[in-house]
């Protein structure tokens, strides 16, 4: 990747729709990190059905985030409702008057307080939803100028109809992205360990039932919490 200066982060930021308030503050981040003892973890649900499984499962997997240590905290931040138009990563302006959320989201992902953030999506044909693509590909705002998402602890969680609907490919598939943005990815740990949460909506009585799933979403949040921990302050 070329250097960056600061004129390029604020043009590049505009052209993908991010407001030069939200470019400071990204700026500040990746500048600023935190010396204090808050350590916070972020879910973010890509669901656009609000409170739904991917929801219920991140709620799950940030428990037990939140039960590895008294210095974690841990929030849900839930894309559904929000309007995140992804064509703006390319550069394709808004139309007058749309709506576009995303800079609302920069200095809640961006915050140096931030130390671990997990992706939750539902499995669309076997890959991420279209929101959740939107979201990650409006992320290369970062990308493209100061990385402020770098070193920031990662995990993926995805949500299937079917026990073996796209699961695992959708973790993979977001991990690319997470990867690109320089973060650190982690999988869900011991004693499985592998690629992330991988949940089934259609169990009897709903996913807070599927109990094999309910098992990866904790065990990636203890992972991702205890991989920030052990990240230096
Ligand atoms: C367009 C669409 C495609 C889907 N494709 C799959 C799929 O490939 N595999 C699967 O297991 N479930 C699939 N599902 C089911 C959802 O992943 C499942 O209902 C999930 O629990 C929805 O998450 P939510 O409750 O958070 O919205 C699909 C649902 C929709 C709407």
């Amino acid at each position: 990747m070329t250097a960056i200066t600061r004129r390029d982060f604020v043009k590049d930021s505009i052209a993908t729709g991010v407001t030069v308030a939200g470019a400071t503050s990204a700026l500040s981040g990746a500048e600023t990190p935190s010396r204090g003892g808050l350590l916070k973890i972020v879910g973010i649900s890509c669901s656009p059905r609000q409170g739904q499984t991917t929801a219920k499962s991140l709620k799950v997997c940030l428990e037990a985030a939140g039960q590895v240590s008294a210095r974690v905290e841990t929030e849900l931040i839930e894309l559904a409702g929000l309007k995140i138009n992804g064509s703006l990563a390319a550069g394709i302006p808004l139309e007058p008057g749309e709506k576009d959320d995303f800079p609302s989201l920069i200095p809640r992902l961006t915050d140096p307080n931030v130390r671990g953030i997990i992706i939750g999506t539902p499995v669309y044909f076997g890959n991420m939803s279209a929101l959740c693509k939107a979201f990650l590909d409006r992320c290369i705002a970062f990308y493209q100028n100061d990385l402020a998402l770098s070193n920031k602890v990662g995990g993926v969680l995805a949500v299937g109809g079917t026990r073996n609907g796209g699961q695992e490919a959708t973790v993979q598939s977001v991990q690319v992205s997470l990867f690109c943005q320089e973060m650190i990815v982690v999988g869900n740990g011991r004693p499985h360990a592998r690629f992330g949460a991988t949940l089934w909506s259609g169990a009897e009585g709903g996913v807070t039932k599927d109990e094999y799933g309910m098992t990866t979403a904790r065990n990636l949040g203890r992972r991702v919490a205890e991989t920030v921990l052990r990240m230096p302050s």
